[in-house]
């Protein structure tokens, strides 16, 4: 039976009402304990030995950097911009997720595996942020599979409907229906230490690509989240010869690596 599926383009401005709620939640809560806390040690400072009042100036400090560390958070999601899209070879944005994604379950026990099936791909993105987006997609498959006997991620990079697909898989806690459509509004979370903004600004930085995010989940079972991307023509792609326009005299005595050089 497939998953219920949930894709970011069905983001609406419903949405907003969490958004406002959570927001009142994250801000008005450390800003109440900051008025309690002030006032407290306002009315009580003749009583308060120096000790005392440090101890409530040092409360109200955590209670300003939980906020300000709200705001920080809040900064990383308007400034997911995108610079530069351009025809990008998917191997080379593989290779370098491959490489983050084995150091960061190297001392996990979690199985690693992955596939691109189709090297000789070219996607129309910003190679920087589409690097982004697969990081935080993977940092949350990592967290899913944390309390997971036989934890397993996989990772695939094709083609499909005429677009480039890129897709992560874990069979970690996975999300229960009634609240799939809640990952992808800022600021939601499941997590004790989380932002709620992966997703999120994962959204924003495929949507600016004219691309999107498809997200399903089943609970205890796993959850599968799919990046589509478009394709580079190839008309667009560059020559190889203009890649590569004078090889140096050591490169040229190597014999041609199949496939290290896109098509
Ligand atoms: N692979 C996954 N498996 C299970 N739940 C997930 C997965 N990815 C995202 N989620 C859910 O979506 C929420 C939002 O994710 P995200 O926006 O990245 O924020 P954060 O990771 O800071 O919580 C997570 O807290 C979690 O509940
Ligand atoms: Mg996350």
């Amino acid at each position: 039976m497939p998953s219920p599926v949930f894709s970011s383009r069905e983001l609406s401005l419903d949405n907003l009402d969490s958004i406002f709620s959570l927001l009142r939640h994250e801000l008005g809560n450390p800003l109440n304990s900051l008025k309690i806390t002030l006032e407290v040690l306002t009315q009580n400072y003749q009583h308060f030995d120096d000790e005392k009042r440090l101890a409530f100036l040092q409360r109200a400090l955590e209670q300003v950097g939980r906020q300000h560390k709200f705001l920080d958070a809040m900064k990383t999601y308007y400034r997911s911009n995108i610079f530069d899209i351009r025809p990008v070879p998917l191997s080379a944005v593989w290779n370098a997720f491959v490489h983050q994604s084995r150091m960061k379950v190297l001392e996990k026990q979690i199985d690693f595996k992955q596939t691109l099936e189709d090297p000789e791909l070219w996607g129309l993105v910003d190679g920087a942020a589409f690097n982004r987006v697969l990081e935080m997609v993977f940092d949350n498959a990592v967290d899913a599979v944390e309390n997971t006997d036989g934890a397993c991620i996989e990772a695939f990079a094709g083609r499909s409907n005429g677009h480039m697909k890129v897709s992560v898989t874990d069979n970690g806690c996975g999300v229960e229906p009634d609240y799939l459509h809640k990952v992808f509004t800022p600021l939601y979370t499941t997590k004790e230490e989380g932002t709620g903004l992966g997703l999120s600004v994962c959204q924003r930085l495929m949507d600016k690509m004219n691309g999107w995010i498809e997200f399903s989940s089943r609970p205890a079972q796993g959850t599968e989240v799919v990046l589509w991307a478009p394709l580079a023509g190839k008309e667009m792609v560059p020559k190889i010869d203009a890649l590569h326009p004078e090889p140096c005299e050591s490169e040229s005595a190597e014999p041609d690596e199949a496939g290290a050089d896109g098509p």
